[in-house]
């Protein structure tokens, strides 16, 4: 199932150099994206409306996409500017333009409006928590680092698991779940709307944690504290998980991108508020890899694989609380027909 009508964060802003670079998305064309001079990244069908060439195997020649077939040159607003073969002052066809799509950079992120709601009718695009709204990511005295995961498995399932609270003390035990304490405290959820539309959900609970491993220890306080924990999503695709060590606060954002019905890939960044020097980049990221290799094999083997339409499928218990909300969003989509 696709939802569409939304904002999707689909690549990170320095994958496109310049371009282009191609995007996969499950039940659509294949997206080209490329960077024009003004710094601005263009989202269009990687369709050439001449033969059907691929355009992401194209290059960028003066500010233009050129398709790598016979040359045919597209201006930053999608229209053919030039067509090699055709003597001068032949005239271009009307028609000679690649679908457009509407397309944002903010948090590091890319994000492209799937749909076919005018943009004003848009749901808007989320705010993500303790960062600057600015095209790459940035928040106050902390240092990021990027990656991609990806998982035989459905967008959707993905998704779910970066907002589970209670599988960390069984799938997580190896790092920071604690098997000890499985049990999850009573939280709220916090849940903002914006021009009638649901923008984010989150939820925060102290968990039981385990004393940190590695060089982290070095400068951890209390070898066993609790861990205050905030987990929730930004529909329809971004996850959050902010946990607050006693060294500093972790932030991890990862959006699922559906490659196909049943491959995702998680484009994730991690923003860490200690060891902002780039000596400690490589060990973050083994951390959020190991987190990521812990919850594959589970997540893969979920069955049905993809998440049922009806709201009163499998079992929830309190805990599931943020899935649940997920769960009543993607109903509300559902109701208004935005489904592909
Ligand atoms: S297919 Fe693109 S120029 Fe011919
Ligand atoms: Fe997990």
């Amino acid at each position: 199932m696709f939802i569409k009508n939304h904002w999707y964060a689909v690549e990170f802003g320095h994958r496109v150099a310049q371009g282009p670079v191609l995007v996969r998305i499950h039940g659509h064309n294949h997206i080209v994206l490329w960077r024009s001079r003004d710094r601005a990244v263009n989202a269009w069908s990687d369709v050439c409306v001449h033969r059907g060439c691929s355009l992401a195997s194209g290059a960028v020649v003066d500010n233009c996409l050129q398709c790598p077939y016979h040359g045919w040159r597209y201006a930053p607003n999608g229209v053919c500017v030039k067509i090699p073969a055709n003597s001068k002052g032949v005239p271009i066809p009307e028609n000679a333009r690649i679908h457009v799509y509407p397309c944002l950079e903010r948090y590091g992120f890319i994000w492209v409006f799937l749909g076919d709601l005018p943009t004003e009718q848009a749901p808007p695009l989320p705010e993500l928590d303790g960062l600057e709204p600015r095209r790459e990511v940035r928040a106050k005295g902390c240092k990021p680092v990027f990656g991609d995961f990806t998982w035989k498995a459905s967008h959707e399932r993905v998704l779910e698991n970066g907002l589970d609270i209670s599988h960390a003390p069984f799938v997580h035990s190896g790092s920071f779940g604690n098997p000890d304490h499985p049990e999850i405290p009573d939280f709220d959820l916090d849940v903002t709307r914006r021009d009638g539309h649901m923008v984010s959900v989150t939820a925060s609970v102290d968990l039981e944690s385990v004393p940190p491993s590695g060089f982290w220890r070095l400068i951890s306080k209390r070898d066993h504290p609790r861990v205050p924990t905030t987990v929730g999503f930004y529909p329809p695709n971004v996850s959050m998980l902010i946990v607050r060590l006693p060294l500093g606060t972790l932030r991890l954002f990862s959006a699922a991108v559906p490659l196909t019905e049943h491959t995702t890939v998680s484009k994730f960044f991690m923003v860490r508020s200690f060891f902002t020097g780039a000596w400690a980049d490589g060990d973050a990221q083994r951390r959020a890899y190991k987190i990521f290799l812990e919850d594959q094999p589970i997540v893969e083997s979920l069955r049905p694989p993809l998440l049922p339409p009806e709201p009163s499928a499998e079992l929830h218990v309190k805990s599931d609380a943020v899935q649940l909300a997920y769960r009543r969003w993607r109903q509300e989509q559902l109701v208004k027909g935005w489904v592909l």
